[in-house]
């Protein structure tokens, strides 16, 4: 076949296209390209050169892993300067991300998520979640006026990674405060992760089943090899930097689309009170609520925490039978090109309806057409902790409350950090009468 240039918008002489992009909502770039251009265009960012995807078919295509890997560029490789090798950031050739993703691999699996249920019901926000599973240390963020230190950083952080990544390199160097600021919140979050490890190391808690007790005891199986201090320090960052924003991000579209579509919202809510009644959430519920799965699935089709995954293919090829793709550039994958193809999805892709995921609907998805979390090996390591976690929240909230939005003719407006999250939506929450 013959091959087709894959089309551009006009570059300027020295920008490029660098002034397309949305500088305080960069993924949103992408949509409004993908309207215009289509399923593939591409876009010279000076920096780096990328070809954005946006269908069913041609990301099919590139998330075979035999062709295609995963390339921290952009904000990931910005992020590194907190994240380090940490599996997040890990390029795909470092020792460290096969050593820690064997070691890490089997604690996340669905039984070993299942063990800190109690945990988890303990404490009910992303952010103390992972903080308690995963280290054993209280964020408390219930109890405090203002939001945790840490937390603060880690948005501050986040938002100039993405920055940097849209901003000509002068402009970074220029940018003399904005470094600073970053580097000193990078040392305040290392040294809250130093100090925990450290205390571990004083007070070792053999019993605990924790993240950290496998980081620093576990040995890799195929070395033999521990985890060193620095990678420990990026992996604990990563998991409080990953499972924060996308699972609290998750959440509220979740009560969002909950609100919007009233009839999911009653149907989630029968389930909890079949299932549960005024009963304890305990472990052996969890399987039980599929209608909750389902809504759950369903918001991270229809509007997920993360725009986005960065692909490199691994030798020169041809995507789409026809356009010619080079190992020096990044594929950019657009999830919600993805995730609202009519094509694979249908004429109501645009509708936020659960039941599609219900009765078989789930089983018959076609290959690569639901990827919230990433693709093959370097897809999320924290999916059962997320599903559990989310899965424990959603039933929580719906058994004792009625939740309802503040501004009931709110709309839903996009921002990002990194992560897509809801702009000024606010819910309120009432107990339900009769429940205690
Ligand atoms: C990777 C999504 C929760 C830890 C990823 C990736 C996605 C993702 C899309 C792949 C990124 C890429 O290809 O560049 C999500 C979503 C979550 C969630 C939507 C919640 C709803 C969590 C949690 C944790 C976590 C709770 C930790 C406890 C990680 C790590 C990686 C990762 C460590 C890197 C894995 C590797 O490359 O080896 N996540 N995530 N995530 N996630 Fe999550």
């Amino acid at each position: 076949d013959a091959i087709v240039p894959i089309p551009q918008p006009p570059p300027h002489w020295f920008t490029r296209n660098l002034p397309e992009m949305d500088q305080s909502f960069p993924v949103s770039t992408f949509w409004r390209l993908a309207a215009i251009y289509g399923d593939i265009f591409k876009l010279d960012l000076v920096a780096r050169k990328a070809v954005v995807v946006s269908s069913y078919e041609l990301i099919n295509e590139v998330m075979d892993e035999s062709r295609f890997r995963k390339n921290p560029t952009g904000p990931l490789k910005e992020l590194r300067a907190l994240l380090g090798d940490g599996l997040f950031t890990a390029y795909w050739d470092e020792q460290n991300w096969h050593k820690a993703h064997r070691i890490l691999m089997p604690v996340f699996g669905p039984m070993q998520i299942r063990k800190m249920f109690p945990d988890m019901i303990d404490c009910k926000l992303a952010f103390d979640m992972i903080g308690i599973c995963g280290f054993g240390y209280r964020f408390n963020s219930f109890y405090r006026d203002e939001i945790h230190p840490f937390a603060q950083q880690m948005a501050a952080a986040l938002i100039e990674a993405g920055k940097r990544a849209n901003r000509p390199q002068v402009e970074n160097y220029l940018r003399i405060k904005s470094a600073e600021e970053l580097n000193n919140n990078i040392q305040s979050m290392w040294k809250l992760c130093d100090d925990l490890v450290a205390e571990r190391k004083r007070n070792p808690k053999p019993d605990a089943r924790d993240l950290l007790n496998t980081m620093l005891n576990a040995s890799d199986p195929q070395t033999g090899e521990k985890l060193s201090d620095e990678n420990i320090r990026f992996n604990m960052v990563t998991f409080l930097v990953a499972g924060h924003e996308t699972t609290s991000g998750t959440l509220s579209f979740l009560f969002y689309l909950l609100l919007k579509y009233p009839e999911t919202y009653y149907k989630a809510q029968q389930e909890v009170d079949r299932v549960l009644g005024d009963g304890v959430l305990k472990p052996e519920h969890l399987p039980q609520f599929k209608y909750i799965e389902a809504c759950i699935r369903e918001t991270m089709r229809f509007q997920g925490p993360i725009g986005i995954l960065n692909i490199q293919p691994i030798e020169d090829t041809v995507i789409g039978g026809k356009y010619r793709v080079s190992t020096d550039e990044t594929i950019i994958c657009s999830i919600q090109g993805l995730h609202r193809d009519r094509r694979v999805w249908g004429e109501d892709a645009d509708v936020f309806r659960p039941e599609r995921l219900l009765n078989g609907g789930w089983e018959k998805l076609p290959p690569n057409a639901w990827k919230p979390f990433g693709n093959g090996a370097r897809a999320c390591i924290g999916r059962f902790f997320a599903e559990q976690e989310m899965i424990i929240a959603t039933a929580m909230i719906l058994q004792r409350f009625q939740v309802s939005m503040v501004n009931p003719s709110y709309n839903l407006v996009l921002k990002s950090t990194l992560t897509v999250k809801p702009d000024g939506f606010r819910m309120k929450v009432v107990r339900r009468p009769g429940k205690s």
